[in-house]
């Protein structure tokens, strides 16, 4: 069969791969632990679940605009305005099928082939590939000494005349680090003094440990104008557990914002109306859910902290944000898809390895679920791997015996 070089390129979505192959233990009736999860379970606000349900109600689900109706578009420039204290106006604001979207069709508005972007690892799965997707060329920062956070530094030694953007996520999926203000007001200053694109995927902002703070990349740009070359995708997949929606937003320039609704009028339209009409629920309405979640998480982050740190070998930077943690387990095997093989297959665990994330040897460990999944699931990835640990474990109702070194 012939199928196009560029889409025989792109890697399979790791996540989501074992996400359906955990579905497909559970259906078989075997105890899964999901620890690869990245969606909240908390609630979806009651204001989405009315709006969405009133509209439904009139039985019009009809297409919208392409850049996103006007009542989500000022509620995110009230969004906007509240939390980066930025003013921006409905020329700046496109809302898409989830920040994924977001993130494609902007990257398909200002990148040419072989235009490099920047991406710190560990980054999230996605961003190396939707940059192949537009015939971009992936430069990967790997901070040194095996910290997860960058230094300005690692990103000049990178760039290159061909450099046309850089990707920003903090609180960073894999890694949980939330990066430093400094850090944050270095890169702004850099970008703007080379004229470079930075693309801060904030999509997990809110959702900050630790007495650690987030910081708006606004705060620090020069350039307030409508030429700023700072974008920010934003959505309310994370902070509202509204990831089956499928909502997410860019916040722009207006030539940027203008030629990115071009390029989604051209391939999927506007997002879902219903979606759209829940996500103007979810915030204009009462906020105090994102607070309930960020403390949910703080207290399952505590627990997955302890829990990592009395694993014999296993190393943690404690993660600052979002809700996964990313320990070092070279210790036991330097090939992580192997191992998150071997956890699936022996434990019924999922984890999702860090090669995918740019950081071999290490495994994501999502904490958004229950406290006794994190217990249990951090219990049966000791009993796999550490020899000192019990020998007998119950997975389900079956009593399992270890009988490997
Ligand atoms: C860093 C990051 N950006 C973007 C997304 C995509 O979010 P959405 O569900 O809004 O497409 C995710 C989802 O896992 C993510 O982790």
């Amino acid at each position: 069969m012939s199928i196009s070089t560029l889409a025989r390129e792109i890697a399979e979505s790791p996540t989501l791969k074992l996400n359906e192959e955990a579905q497909d233990l559970r259906d078989r009736g075997e105890a899964v632990i999901h620890l690869g999860a990245g969606e909240p379970k908390s609630k979806v606000p009651f204001e989405a679940l009315l709006n969405c349900a009133a509209q439904l109600s009139t039985a019009e689900v009809r297409y919208t605009p392409t850049e996103g109706i006007s009542p989500l578009r000022k509620a995110i420039i009230r969004y906007t305005e509240e939390n980066y204290g930025k003013v921006i106006g409905k020329d700046n604001v496109l809302v898409s099928g989830g920040a994924k979207q977001a993130l494609s069709v902007l990257l398909t508005t200002l990148i040419n082939p072989m235009d490099e972007v920047i991406i710190l690892a560990p980054y999230w799965v996605s961003y190396p590939e939707m940059v192949k997707m537009v015939y971009g060329k992936p430069v990967i920062v790997t901070p040194g000494d095996g910290r997860f956070e960058p230094r300005l530094k690692d990103i000049i030694d990178m760039t290159s005349s061909y450099t046309k953007a850089v990707i920003i996520n903090s609180p960073n999926n894999p890694s949980g680090v939330v990066y430093s203000e400094q850090f944050i007001a270095e890169v702004v200053e850099y970008c703007e003094k080379k004229g470079i694109y930075l693309i801060m995927d904030d999509i997990y902002h809110k959702l900050v440990f630790s007495g650690k703070t987030w910081t708006s990349c606004y705060k620090y740009a020069k350039d307030q104008t409508d030429n700023s070359r700072l974008i920010v995708i934003n959505g309310v997949s994370k902070l509202y557990a509204m990831t089956g929606y499928r909502i997410g937003w860019t916040i722009a320039n207006s030539q940027i914002i203008e030629t990115m609704i071009n390029v989604q009028a051209q391939t999927t339209s506007c997002p879902a109306v219903l979606s759209q009409i829940a996500a103007v629920g979810a915030l204009t309405g009462i906020q105090s859910g994102v607070e309930s979640l960020r403390l949910m998480l703080e207290n399952n982050r505590k627990v997955m902290v302890q829990e990592l740190n009395a694993f014999e070998g296993v190393k943690l930077i404690p993660p600052d944000g979002t809700f996964y943690a990313l320990p070092d387990f070279r210790a036991y095997s330097n090939d992580s898809v192997a191992l998150s093989k071997t956890l699936l297959k022996k434990a019924m665990v999922v984890a999702v390895p860090g090669k995918e994330f740019g950081m071999e040897g290490h495994l994501r460990l999502s904490f958004c679920g229950t406290i006794m999944d994190i217990m249990e699931g951090v219990a049966r990835i000791k009993w796999v791997l550490d020899p000192n640990s019990p020998n007998e474990i119950y997975i389900g109702d079956r009593k399992l015996v270890r009988d490997w070194q």
